[in-house]
């Protein structure tokens, strides 16, 4: 686990299914709005391992500028491994120096530049009047509602866009029984809990992140994009189980006695390995044009 609990493993197995869970819709109405613009300059913050420039790098078709920014510093080193071995193994020529990538997919000049950093601390670092379009994937939701307006307000208002997906919304297990829904309830109580900066928005953000896009007269386009994590998903259910197990046990949010709350675990590994059980995990996606 990295310092802030997101495990590299975990983000390269669940790279194909956010891949999937994508909404159409708000992915072609970001796609739409710079179709003609021959170069992109974005600016990708909580980047993980990287996953959205990998995904995006290559259905572009346009010269791109990437600045990759995650605090992480476990994670922003795996993420040159993670561009590299994509590199490779799609044969795409590339030079890479420092913190910076250059790429060459088929007509295109792609610069990707790796920072090390917050995202709240890169107003110096970054020209803000040449970035076209930010992007965070799985990021707001583990922010509070104060330190989305700090991020978000000083950049509203100037031409740029706003792509912003996986955003918690909701979970399931299907069939699901009330014990599963208490622990459900529990884990979301864990996603906001409070913290120095503030209770994280959690199943939240839709509503903190609406509530700023109406209050500065932001459009936005929006759908949901979900995880079906069904009986063949069982590496994503075990990093859930024990992700949503652990924070619990560890922040004594545990709704039932310590004894049934073992069981439940155990139950619910046991059902994965047996190819029983079924989970989906609902998100959403958001584009605004200028926000
Ligand atoms: C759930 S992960 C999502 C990673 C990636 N965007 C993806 O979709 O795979 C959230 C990421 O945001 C990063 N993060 C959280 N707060 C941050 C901050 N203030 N500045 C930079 N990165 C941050 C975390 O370290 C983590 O890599």
């Amino acid at each position: 686990m990295s310092a802030e609990g997101f495990a590299i493993q975990w983000l390269k197995d669940r790279f194909a299914y956010d891949n999937k869970a994508r909404n159409p819709e708000v992915e072609k109405a970001f796609l739409d709005h710079f179709r003609t613009k021959e170069k992109l300059n974005i600016v990708d913050i909580g980047s993980g391992i990287g996953a959205n420039c990998i995904y995006f790098m290559e259905r572009l078709f346009k010269h791109q500028n990437w600045i990759l920014v995650e605090k992480d510093e476990s994670l922003y080193r795996a993420t040159f491994a993670s561009i590299k071995r994509f590199l490779e193994d799609y044969n795409f020529f590339y030079t890479v120096e420092e913190n910076t990538f250059r790429i060459k997919i088929w007509e295109s000049r792609v610069k990707i530049i790796l920072l090390n950093a917050s995202f709240f601390d890169i107003k110096e670092l970054i020209d803000f009047e040449q970035t076209d379009i930010l992007m965070a994937a799985a990021v707001f939701d583990l922010l509070s509602e104060e330190q989305i307006n700090t991020f978000l307000a000083p950049l509203s208002g100037r031409e740029i866009s706003l792509f912003t997906t996986m955003n918690y919304q909701s979970m399931q297990f299907l069939p699901e029984t009330d014990i599963d829904r208490k622990i459900i309830e529990a884990y979301e109580q864990h996603m906001q809990r409070p913290q120095p900066v503030g209770a994280a928005l959690g199943p939240r953000v839709s509503k903190g992140l609406e509530a700023f896009f109406y209050k500065k007269n932001i459009d936005f386009r929006k759908g949901e994009s979900t995880w079906n994590l069904d009986e063949k998903a069982k590496k994503m259910h075990k990093h859930l189980l024990k992700y949503m197990y652990n924070s619990l046990l560890t922040h004594s949010l545990n709704p039932l006695s310590e004894d049934r709350f073992q069981s439940w675990y155990q139950q619910k590994q046991k059902a994965s390995e047996l190819g029983e059980l079924k989970m989906e995990v609902v998100h959403q996606d958001y584009f605004c044009r200028n926000f």
